[in-house]
């Protein structure tokens, strides 16, 4: 029977009429998979983006696949729409042992950096079977070269396949041995902070351009603050899409007495965040929650909220992800809080974050950066 994959849906990401929850890739991945024989107790998938390639499995009969997602929306897709078909029989998992050990077939939806890649290629040379095979698949108009080389350093055997549908297969076979320690988390020092980096996370252990700015105007903040009589620090403080933590834990070295919590939808971030949490020594005053727009947060628990958005030039549905963590701002926010932000200066968020959150003053703009700060009316 075909598998319906027109009722896939994305949702709590954002859903189109443009937008589907299945690609060719996906197909491509699951033909594979089926005509390979091998059980389900012996297949893990990587980077499944909302189902469209677990499912259709199970519904062909396969059972005990184990399944790695980044995206806490896109784990939450694919529960949702598993529990729309009637499907079950899959479990899942962190990127660790606990995946890969005895899988013999890994499917893996190719990530957008390559830093993730080798991330991912190294646990599965590391962990799976000695004779597994990694079939990693993309859009041909978005893979690269690169990738090849990536893989390669892991496995003794990557052939491209042939492009179907503008999507294509690579398979690799022959995992290295793996020598020493895995090559993430990486971890760098700054000025006082040290970043700690999954390869999925924003900026890798760096500290990105526009971050160091929102630190540098939040430093001169705390420092009028501290000028005042009688000026509070003990708030409760969120880092909403908190990468690698530098914000959180920036904040929390220079508040002593703030609550902090940082979330992201990303578990490579929150990976992330946790261990530069632990590496600062503030890691039992950080909480670090893997969610999507903070859902899990209620409404108005927040003095302050510090905000560096995702951006995306280009195709619309893009700017929906900030505007989407503007909305989730101001519902964290109690009312008279305060969102700090940082975007590119072509962005021009202002009249945004004034409309959905509240007054908003610009309190620094470089060329390429502006900072505001929102008062939640
Ligand atoms: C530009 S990065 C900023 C990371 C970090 N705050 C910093 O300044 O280095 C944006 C982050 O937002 C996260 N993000 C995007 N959409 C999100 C959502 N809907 N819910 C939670 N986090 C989200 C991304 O995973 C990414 O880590």
């Amino acid at each position: 029977m075909e598998f319906p994959y027109a009722r896939l849906r994305r949702r709590p990401d954002v859903e189109a009429a443009n937008l589907q929850a299945h690609d060719a890739t996906d197909l491509l991945l699951v033909e594979r998979a089926l005509a390979s024989g091998i059980p389900g107790a012996e297949v893990a998938v990587v980077g499944d983006a909302y189902g469209a390639i677990t499912l259709p499995l199970v519904a062909a009969g396969l059972s005990g696949i184990r399944v790695h997602q980044d995206l806490a929306t896109g784990r939450r897709a694919l529960d949702l729409n598993a529990a729309e078909l009637g499907l079950s029989g899959f479990a899942p998992h962190e990127l660790d042992a606990e995946l890969l050990a005895g899988a013999r077939l890994v499917l893996l939806q190719l990530p957008k950096s390559l830093a993730e890649l080798e991330e991912i290629a190294d646990a599965v040379a590391r962990w799976a079977a000695p004779d597994v095979v990694l079939v990693a698949g993309g859009r041909v108009k978005h893979m690269t070269l690169a990738q090849n080389d990536v893989v390669g350093r892991r496995f003794a055997a990557v052939q491209p396949q042939r492009a179907e549908r503008k999507s294509r297969l690579v398979v690799a076979s022959g995992p290295r041995d793996a020598e020493g320690e895995p090559p993430f988390p990486v971890m760098q020092r700054h000025d006082g902070l040290t970043l700690v980096a999954h390869g999925g996370a924003f900026a890798g252990a760096k500290l990105d351009i526009g971050t160091r700015v929102l630190l540098d105007v939040l430093d001169r903040e705390r420092a009028a603050w501290a000028a005042e009589p009688g000026g509070s620090t003990a708030q409760t403080v969120v880092d909403l899409g908190c990468g690698t933590g530098a914000l959180a834990v920036s904040y929390a070295l220079a508040h002593p007495d703030a609550r902090v919590i940082a979330t992201d939808r990303s578990a490579a971030a929150v990976a992330s965040a946790r261990a530069t949490a632990a590496a600062n020594g503030v890691a039992d005053r950080i909480e670090v929650m893997h969610d999507d727009a903070a859902s899990a947060l209620a409404d108005g628990i927040a003095d302050v909220v510090l905000l560096n958005p995702p951006f995306h030039l280009g195709a619309s549905v893009h700017t929906g992800a900030a505007t989407r963590l503007f909305d989730a701002a101001a519902r964290i926010l109690r009312p008279g809080g305060e969102l700090f932000t940082v975007y590119n200066s072509s962005l021009g968020y202002r009249a945004e974050l004034t409309r959905l959150v509240g007054p908003t003053e610009q309190l620094h703009r470089t060329s390429k950066f502006t900072v505001t700060r929102s008062i939640r009316r």
